[in-house]
């Protein structure tokens, strides 16, 4: 995908449905008890997989243009071929918790990114609570022997990951007793809105624990998916590094375990203000006005993104690094190893990128620190097949001098298929 600088950004745009939200609210309808109605389900790639796996698992899904359409109170049946996940690892490891709790054998597959990373994380909860759970060193292919009579844990997280959480709260389902997760910090926390939202009550205390009593099952129903704000997230840095911008974006989910970049962006002096804040399930959602330009010059406590910030700003980080090649004083990002472990390794992934485009950059095994404000010029980029390196560095792109090439683009459809189209939408040149 060739790219060239643009003067401004300029529209209003309403976004395919959250990634996340998307894909557990198709797992919480396929086990409910009566019929459900998905509106604005994700477009994402990754989203399709959990869909195919459902289907695989013998799950009735009418798909219509606008919705997703459940029968509910299925039960789950032996698939007879492995269960494909592509490049999700929210598809994988939040299912073989769903797998954990039901009588029955599967295997879980992946591509190469996502069968080289790491599962133990949540083997070994999914065995505690009485799966049976085979891997090879760790990584998919997964088999998993669930039961439909699970051992309740509680289950301290050694890292913060909503993925593992979720896993964990799934298999609980069918867990006869009280299932805790215990996280170092808090990560995202849609599961536990649309649990209460679908009516299976999860109790969350100031200490992060998370708790529900199983067995318990989901009551079918209809939802709306906001709008994605990981992938608006692109939209609204390109609208603050490019000064005459006026963007708006409409209905995009504004969860606070997901939105800290828009208060990190404000820190640093953009112009963003939210509004018209609805709930949909728990979830809220809003409008997101950007006006462009950088007002002020952020101190070095803001420009450092570190310890309990990082989960809620996982998905933006390599974002984040790029913006911060823009402001005065640059940005550091520690404690962030697990961004090794995505669907590439994307401190080392930003690194190389942005320094092809002559940004100085300094990696850390868990982070990264980059000058600024420094004028970027065009280059060459390998996205590693990685959407979010990809879509980062499409808005680098926008700020370059020159052209930029992004090598192997198509994979933003693995979160966001009309990336390239919408922003070519909202681009002034
Ligand atoms: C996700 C959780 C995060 C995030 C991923 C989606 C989710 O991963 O990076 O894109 O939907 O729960 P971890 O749980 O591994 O941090």
């Amino acid at each position: 995908m060739r790219l060239v600088p643009a003067r401004q950004i300029n529209g209003r745009l309403r976004l395919p449905g959250d990634k996340s939200i998307s894909h557990r609210a198709a797992l919480i309808a396929a086990l409910a008890s009566g019929s459900s109605e998905i509106s604005n389900f994700s477009t994402a790639r990754d989203c399709a997989s959990t869909v195919g796996c459902l289907q695989d698992l013998g799950v009735s899904i009418e798909h219509n243009p606008s919705k997703l359409l459940f029968a509910g109170g299925e039960k789950l049946i032996q698939p007879n071929k492995p269960l494909d996940c592509g490049n999700s690892g929210s598809t994988l490891r939040i299912l073989a918790g769903v797998l954990a709790g039901h009588d029955l054998i599967a295997e879980l597959i992946g591509d190469e990114s996502l069968s080289s990373r790491p599962m133990q994380r949540i083997i070994e909860p999914l065995k505690l609570m009485g799966a049976r759970v085979q891997a090879t060193d760790g990584k998919a292919p997964l088999k998993i022997r669930g039961s439909g009579k699970l051992v309740p844990i509680t289950y301290k997280l050694p890292v913060a990951s909503a993925q593992v959480k979720s896993a964990i709260l799934f298999a609980g389902l069918n867990a006869a007793g009280r299932t805790t997760v215990i996280e170092p910090s808090p990560s995202r926390d849609h599961t536990e809105r649309l649990f209460n939202g679908f009516g299976v009550p999860v109790t969350t205390t100031a200490d992060l624990s998370v708790a529900l009593d199983g067995p318990a099952r989901f009551t079918g129903g209809a939802i709306t998916i906001p709008g994605d704000i990981s992938s608006a997230a692109y939209f609204i840095a390109a609208a603050m590094l490019l000064p005459q911008s006026e963007l708006t974006i409409e209905a995009v989910g504004l969860n606070p375990t997901r939105a800290t970049f828009l208060s990190v962006l404000t820190s640093w002096g953009a112009g963003i203000s939210t509004s018209d804040i609805q709930t949909e399930r728990n979830e809220p959602y809003g409008t997101i006005n950007v006006r462009g330009g950088i007002t002020g010059v952020a101190g070095a406590n803001e420009r450092t993104l570190s310890k309990s910030m990082i989960p809620s700003l996982i998905d933006e980080l390599p974002l984040l690094a790029v913006i911060g090649s823009q402001i005065e004083g640059g940005i550091r990002i520690r404690d962030a190893g697990e961004l090794r472990l995505k669907e590439s390794d994307r401190l080392a992934a930003t690194a190389v990128n942005l320094r092809a485009m002559g940004a100085e950059v300094e990696e850390f095994d868990d982070g990264l620190s980059v000058l600024g404000p420094t004028q970027l010029r065009g280059a060459l980029i390998d996205s590693h097949g990685d959407h979010r390196i990809a879509m980062a560095f499409a808005v680098a792109a926008l700020i370059a001098d020159g052209e930029t090439e992004i090598g192997g683009a198509e994979c933003v459809a693995i979160s966001f298929p009309e990336f390239f189209g919408l922003l070519e939408s909202v681009v002034v040149r």
